[in-house]
């Protein structure tokens, strides 16, 4: 056995806190092993996990499939970097671009990557089809948004502690306020050279909000009656964790996983991470037709490990077993449980003030400020009580548990939460 098996939680605290650059504060335990809907710390105490990787293990912790298709590959060929071709990376292009139901994909590794190049796409697309001069064109996102950390995305984020310091900012962005239809109305109204609208199906980092039924669908028509790109980033958000194949839904080959609503939109870019490798390898991408992602011409945008013959081999298998696993229907079908269940103890609750989300994407918000410290206690007394989650901002605990969970073990999860909420009923 090596040293680092041995290890106790509270040595491997030290080690991070120590060496480890202090940009996170995790909760207090130390996770040596996962297994679908389960981890485990090093003392070997299982744990639910409610958080999935910020919604990155969609799929289960360690997927036989996807942890074989990666391993194959491994030992196959890792890298080739895009100075040549490879012999996985257009059958994974030809894969997600079918089914998704866009032309062209631009592959990268990270969530903030993608949005970057979501961007970028978008200024380009701007200046070269659409005609706005150079330097000019504007992008619509929300307050409230979370996008990553790059530091032009936190240029246009509220959140005080991600951009304090990290000026100067980049300039291009108009924000408006969520799931307020005038204000896109008016900003477009009122404003030249807008290039394109960003924004998330269901702001997750900002708490879990969902916008009205109509919100997107409005959003994307008025995008389109003026000739502005809508640019829907999926990353926290896609690959099933909604209920459907993407929040947004649209032209994708899903009709077996989702129900098609009259609300979903096509967005002209589609950003998605995360759960498109199942937590397995950073693989994001951005999704267009022809007429948006062919301004993109050799030598303008790329990366040395973006559609790597490892991600392209792990992505197929991921996506494949969102539709195999039919994660999609139980996504819905769990989600609506825990709401239901959830909502019946709110009705009596003094600690508990209201449960919202979509499909396995939800929220608690717990009745106390926003600076109060309730919700950690609440997530540490979750811990000692077998189950995993994080607060998101103050006051609102995100819970988002990989989607291969079956009905019982969400109810056992249920009354764990419930229990725990007790212990701190006022
Ligand atoms: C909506 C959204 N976009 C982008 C990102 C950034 O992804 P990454 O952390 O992989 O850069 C996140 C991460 O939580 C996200 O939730």
């Amino acid at each position: 056995m090596s040293v680092i098996e041995k290890m106790s939680s509270d040595e491997a605290i030290v080690l991070e806190n120590n060496f480890g650059a202090h940009n996170y504060h995790p909760l207090p335990v130390v996770l040596s092993r996962g297994k679908g809907v389960y981890v485990w710390d090093v003392e070997g105490k299982k744990y639910y996990d409610f958080l999935s990787a910020y919604s990155a293990v969609n799929q289960g912790h360690c997927h036989p499939k996807i942890v074989n298709a990666m391993i194959e590959q491994a030992q196959t060929l890792t890298l080739t970097s895009r100075a040549f071709y490879n012999n996985k990376l257009g059958v994974y292009e030809e894969y997600i671009t079918k089914y998704f139901g866009f032309d062209k994909v631009l592959p990268m590794n990270t969530g903030a990557e993608a949005v970057e190049t979501a961007l970028k796409l978008c200024r380009k697309w701007a200046y070269e089809i659409k005609g706005i001069h150079e330097n000019d064109a504007q992008i619509i996102v929300c307050d409230g948004n979370f996008h990553g950390r790059t530091t032009t995305i936190i240029s246009f984020s509220n959140d005080e502690n991600a951009r304090k310091n990290f000026g100067p900012y980049t300039d291009g962005f108009i924000k408006i306020p969520y799931n307020n239809i005038e204000a896109l109305q008016n900003v477009l109204n009122s404003t030249k050279n807008i290039a394109g609208f960003l924004v998330e199906p269901i702001q997750g980092e900002a708490g879990v909000y969902v916008p009205s039924e109509d919100y997107l669908a409005k959003a994307k028509t008025l995008c389109e009656a003026n000739n502005v790109l809508f640019i829907a980033d999926e990353v926290q958000t896609g690959i099933a964790r909604t209920g459907s194949i993407l929040a947004v839904c649209g032209n994708c080959t899903c009709e077996n996983t989702c129900e098609k609503q009259a609300t979903y939109v096509t967005p002209d870019i589609l950003i998605l991470g995360k759960a498109l490798s199942g937590g397995a390898y950073p693989v994001s991408a951005v999704l267009a037709n022809d007429s948006i992602m062919n301004v993109i011409k050799p030598g303008q945008h790329g990366s040395t490990f973006g559609g790597n013959p490892i991600a392209a081999a792990v992505a197929i298998a991921a996506l494949n077993v969102v539709n195999e696993e039919n994660l999609s229907q139980n996504a819905r079908r769990l989600g609506k449980i825990f709401r239901d269940k959830i909502g019946e103890f709110i009705k009596s609750s003094t600690i508990a003030s209201l449960v919202r989300g979509k499909g396995l994407l939800n929220a608690i918000v717990i009745n106390d400020t926003e600076e109060s410290d309730t919700a950690w206690n609440i997530c540490m007394a979750l811990r000692d009580n077998g189950l995993l989650a994080k607060p998101t901002h103050g006051n609102i605990i995100r819970f988002a548990p990989p989607l291969v969970m079956n009905e019982e073990e969400l109810l056992d999860c249920i009354s764990i939460i419930v229990n725990t909420l007790k212990q701190f009923e006022k």
